[in-house]
C-alpha cells in the first residue's frame, strides 16, 4: 500500500495515522522571526542555546538535525525528555514538540473543470496557464525524467525564485529546468526517528527523486505539461494535462517510500520554501484524529508561516470518510480538500456460460481472459487449514491453491477486506486467474494489478453467486474494458473523502472544498523497485508512466492548480481571499442542476461537512464579486480565542498585539462559513466583506435558512461605491426547535445580479 509520511501521505486505502514513536528528536520552536533577524545571527543563537544545555558547542552540533531561521525561528535536535523540559522553560522557546511521524493521503479532471486551454475567457488564458507561478510541492519527491516535466518553451524562472537543485541519490541539478526549478530532500528528522535509512534494496533515493509515485502523480495533476496519447496500460487514454500546466514546481521530498513523513523535515521544508518564494504550498498528507492541537502540529505551525509571508497552503483532508469528523488539516489558515469524483468510468462486461452478460468497471484487464474461464466463489474453496481468516473476500491465506487454480474467483467486500486489489494478491498467490470482486457502490475503481480484476455492485456479485450455485460448470469470459466519458453523473463526494465537523476547532467549517480525487490518471514514478506481478512487459507495459489513484491526496494539487492560476490574475490578494473566492463561488449542483450527492450508504445530498462551500469551479473564482479577508493578526486572535495562551501565540507571531476582548471570536472571525455549533434561542454573527468587483455594486442578502432556524441578516442592502470597500453585516440565527439535535444546513448569498457569494451556514441545537 501506499505511502503514509510522518504526516501520511493521504492516497486512499492507505490508514495515515500518527505512529506513536518514542522519539528523541524534538523541535524546538521559537516563534516568527524578527523581520531584521539575520539567519546566520539566528543559527549561531540556536546553537548557543543548545550548548548551554548540553554542556559544549561539538555536543550542540551534534544534536542538532535542523535549524529553522528563514520564515521562523526554532531548530530541531536529539533530547533526552529532562533537556526537552529545562529548554521548554526557556525564555524565548515558544514550545518543545516531540517530533511526529505523518504519512502520504493518493485527467479528465481538468476538462471536466472547464479549466481548458480553448476556453476564451476561462481561468487559463487570464493566468496564462500560471506561467510565473512556483507551486511548492512536499512530497515524495518526482521522478523528473516523466514527460509531464518537460519545459519545451517555458520562460526564464520567475525573477522572484530564490531556491535551489540540491543534488542526491540519481539526482543532480541537470535534473531541474525551467519546469522543475527547484527541488530539495529532507531526511534527518526521519533517520533520527527510525536510523539510517539503508538503501540496498533499491527502494528508495537518497534525493528528490521519486521511488513511490506519490509526489510525481501529485505535482503532474498541479503543473504537468500536456502529454499526448497518455493512458494506464490503454484507459483513460488521451492527453493528460496539469491544471497550471506552465507553473513552475519546486519540489520539497519530505516523505519516505519506505514508512512516512517526519514534522522535523516538514518544518525545514516550509522554512526552506518560504525563503525560495513559491506562490503555494501543495501538501498530500496528513494524520488523522485525534488532532495535534495547532501549536503542537508541524503543518498548522509551518503553514502559519508561510501564510504570513503571502504563501496559500492548500492540504489534503484525509481518507477516513465517511464517518463524521474524521477531517484532517484544519487549521483556518489552510484550504482543506476533500475529494470528489468526475464524469469518467470504466465499464467492463463479462459474459456467463449461459450467454447472460454483467457489467461492472475495470482499470486493467489483459486480454487473455478473453475466453471462457471456470467461476468459483472464494468462500467454496476455502483452506481446510483458514483458521478464521475469511475466504469470501478473498483474504490472503485463505484460498485452497488445489481448487483455485486457473480459475476466475469471485469474492465480497466484508469490514475487514474492503481492497479488491489485496484480493487480486490473495487471488495471485493461488494461481487464480482472476477476480471478481464485489462491493458496495462507489465510484472509486480499485487498481488490482496481479491479476486482471472488475469490481462489481453486491446486486450482480449476488446474482453471479447464484449463477454459480445453480450451475453445474460455471464459466466466465471477461471482455475488453472501456473507458467512458460524459455519462455518468458527477461531482459525488468521494466515500472514502474526510468529513466534518472539525473535531479541534468545531465553528471552523472543514473541509473548504471538493475537488476530483477519483481515478485520477497521472504521472507516476519509473522506480522499478516493486513491480507487481500481473504479467506486464517490461519496457512495454511497465514501468507505468502514468497511472490511476484515488484520495483526497489527488484532489489536493487540483485546488493548489487553481490557486496558483488566482494568484497570478490577482497578485495583490491575500491567501485568504483567494480561499475566499475559491469557496464562495464553488458549485453545489451537477452537470444536470441537480444538487450534489456525497457518496455514504445510501447517498445522500452533499452537505458542508462533506465539501464545505461545495465543488469548486475554477472560473468563477476569477470573479467573485466580495470577498471575506483575514490576515495573521486575525489567525493570532482566532489562537487567543481557542484558548492558547499569550506565551505561544505571542510568540508564533510577533505581532504583539493582546489577546482581544471581541466576544465570541470564534463565531465572528471573518471566514467564508459560518458554524454555530451549539445554538440555544439565538445567537448573533457578524462578517465583514470587501467589495473586489466593480465600484459601484448593490448587493440584495438572500437565505437559504437551516431547517429550524430563523435567519436575518442586516442590513440586507450592502452598497459600495469608490469611497466604500468593505461592509459589515449581521446575521441573527434563532432556533425554532427546543431539543439536541444534529446539524442543520443552509446558505447566505450575496447577489448584485451578476456575482453569487454564497458561503456555507451550518447550526447545532442545544436546549
Ligand atoms: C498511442 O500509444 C499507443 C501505445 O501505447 C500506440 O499504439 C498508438 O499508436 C498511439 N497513438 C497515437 C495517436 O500516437
Ligand atoms: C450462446 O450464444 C451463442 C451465439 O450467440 C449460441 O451459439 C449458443 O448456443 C448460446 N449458448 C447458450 C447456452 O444459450
Ligand atoms: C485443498 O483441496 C483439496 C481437494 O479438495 C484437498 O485434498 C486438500 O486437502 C485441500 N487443502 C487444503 C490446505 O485445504
Ligand atoms: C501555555 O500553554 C502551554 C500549553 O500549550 C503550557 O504548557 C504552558 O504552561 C502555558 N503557559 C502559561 C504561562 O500558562
Amino acid at each position: 500500500m501506499a505511502l503514509y509520511l510522518l504526516l501520511v501521505l493521504l492516497l486512499c486505502c492507505s490508514n495515515p495515522a500518527i505512529l506513536a514513536v518514542s522519539t528523541n528528536v524534538h523541535i524546538v520552536y521559537m516563534g516568527e522571526k524578527a523581520k531584521d533577524d539575520e539567519p546566520q545571527l539566528l543559527l549561531n543563537s540556536h546553537h548557543m542555546l543548545l550548548s548551554s544545555i548540553l554542556g559544549s558547542k561539538e555536543a550542540a552540533e551534534e544534536s542538532i538535525v535542523y535549524s529553522y531561521k528563514h520564515g521562523f525561528s526554532g531548530f530541531a535536535a536529539i533530547l533526552t525528555s529532562s533537556q526537552a523540559q529545562i529548554i521548554a522553560d526557556m525564555a524565548g522557546v515558544v514550545a518543545v514538540i516531540p517530533n511526529r511521524i505523518y504519512q502520504l493521503h493518493t485527467t479528465r479532471s481538468w476538462d471536466f473543470l472547464q479549466v481548458n486551454p480553448h476556453l476564451s475567457h476561462g481561468i487559463l488564458l487570464k493566468a496564462r496557464s500560471g506561467t510565473d507561478s512556483v507551486i511548492g510541492i512536499l512530497d515524495s519527491g518526482i521522478w523528473p525524467e516523466s514527460a509531464s516535466f518537460r519545459d519545451d518553451g517555458m520562460k526564464q524562472v520567475p525573477a522572484h525564485w530564490k531556491g535551489t537543485c540540491q543534488k542526491g541519490q540519481e539526482f543532480d541539478p541537470s535534473h531541474c529546468n525551467r519546469k522543475i526549478i527547484g527541488a530539495r530532500w529532507y531526511i534527518k528528522g526521519y533517520e533520527a526517528e527510525f536510523g539510517e535509512l539503508k538503501n540496498e534494496d533499491g527502494m528508495e533515493f537518497l534525493s528528490p527523486r521519486d521511488a513511490e509515485g506519490h509526489g510525481t502523480h501529485t505535482s503532474s495533476i498541479a503543473a504537468g505539461i500536456d502529454v499526448e496519447n497518455a493512458s494506464f496500460l490503454g484507459q483513460g487514454r488521451g492527453t493528460a494535462r496539469g491544471g497550471a500546466p506552465s507553473a513552475r514546481l519546486a519540489v520539497y521530498k519530505v516523505c519516505w517510500a519506505t514508512g512516512g513523513c517526519s514534522s522535523a523535515d516538514i518544518l525545514a521544508a516550509f522554512d526552506d520554501a518560504i525563503h525560495d518564494g513559491v506562490d503555494v504550498i501543495s501538501m498530500s498528507l496528513g494524520s488523522t484524529p485525534p488532532l495535534a492541537t495547532f501549536v503542537d502540529d508541524a503543518v498548522s505551525i509551518g503553514s502559519f508561516h508561510a501564510t504570513g509571508n503571502g504563501i496559500l497552503v492548500v492540504c489534503s483532508g484525509g481518507n477516513s470518510g465517511p464517518f463524521p469528523e474524521t477531517v484532517g488539516n484544519t487549521a483556518p489558515w489552510v484550504i482543506t480538500v476533500a475529494a470528489s469524483t468526475i464524469d469518467r468510468y470504466f465499464p467492463v462486461t463479462m459474459t456467463l456460460g449461459n450467454n447472460q452478460t454483467v457489467s461492472g468497471q475495470s482499470l486493467y484487464m489483459v486480454t487473455y481472459l478473453n475466453e471462457f474461464y471456470p467461476i468459483v466463489y472464494g468462500e467454496d474453496i476455502t483452506r481446510d487449514d483458514a483458521d478464521g481468516v475469511d475466504a469470501r473476500s478473498c483474504t490472503s491465506g485463505s484460498l485452497n491453491a488445489t481448487l483455485a487454480k486457473g480459475k476466475v474467483l469471485l469474492c465480497f467486500e466484508t469490514r475487514t477486506q474492503r481492497s479488491a486489489a489485496a484480493a487480486a494478491r490473495a487471488v495471485n498467490e493461488v494461481d487464480g486467474v482472476g477476480l471478481v470482486f464485489a462491493k458496495y457502490p462507489t465510484k472509486e475503481v480499485n487498481l488490482c494489478l496481479d491479476v486482471p480484476c472488475a469490481q462489481v455492485d453486491l446486486t450482480i456479485g449476488t446474482s453471479l453467486l447464484s449463477y454459480i450455485a445453480t450451475t453445474s460448470d460455471p464459466v466466465i469470459r471477461f471482455n475488453v474494458p472501456k473507458t467512458e466519458v460524459g455519462h455518468q453523473i458527477a461531482p459525488n463526494v468521494a466515500l472514502f473523502s474526510s468529513r466534518g465537523p472539525n473535531s479541534l476547532s468545531p465553528t471552523v467549517l472543514k473541509p473548504d472544498i471538493a475537488a476530483p480525487g477519483v481515478n485520477i490518471l497521472a504521472s507516476w514514478s519509473s522506480a522499478l523497485a516493486a513491480q507487481p506481478s500481473g504479467g506486464f512487459k517490461e519496457g512495454n507495459d511497465y514501468p507505468f508512466k502514468f497511472k490511476f489513484a484515488s484520495g483526497t491526496s489527488m484532489a489536493c494539487p487540483h485546488v493548489s492548480a487553481v490557486a496558483s492560476l488566482l494568484r497570478t490574475i490577482h497578485p495583490q490578494w491575500s491567501p485568504a481571499a483567494i480561499k475566499s473566492a475559491i469557496i464562495t463561488t464553488a458549485s453545489s449542483t451537477d452537470e444536470y442542476g441537480y444538487a450534489t450527492l456525497a457518496e455514504a450508504s445510501p447517498h445522500k445530498k452533499a452537505d458542508p461537512f462533506d465539501y464545505g462551500g461545495g465543488h469548486i469551479d475554477p472560473n468563477r473564482a476569477i470573479d467573485p464579486g466580495l470577498i471575506y479577508d483575514l490576515g495573521s493578526k486575525d489567525h493570532a486572535q482566532f489562537l487567543c480565542a481557542s484558548g492558547y495562551n499569550a506565551t505561544a501565540i505571542g510568540s508564533l507571531t510577533k505581532a504583539n498585539e493582546p489577546c482581544s476582548k471581541i466576544k465570541n471570536f470564534l463565531t465572528n472571525y471573518n471566514l467564508p462559513a459560518i458554524v454555530v455549533p451549539k445554538l440555544h434561542r439565538s445567537f448573533i454573527v457578524s462578517r465583514l466583506v470587501t467589495n473586489v468587483g466593480p465600484d459601484f455594486s448593490i448587493y440584495t442578502a438572500r437565505i437559504e435558512a437551516p431547517a429550524g432556524v430563523d435567519v436575518v441578516v442586516e442590513p440586507s442592502v450592502l452598497v459600495f461605491t469608490v469611497g466604500v470597500k468593505k461592509l459589515r453585516f449581521k446575521v441573527k440565527l434563532c432556533s425554532k426547535i427546543r431539543a439536541m439535535g444534529s446539524y442543520s444546513f443552509g446558505s447566505l448569498i450575496w447577489e448584485d445580479g451578476f456575482h453569487v457569494v454564497k458561503i456555507p451556514l451550518a447550526v447545532n441545537f442545544v436546549v
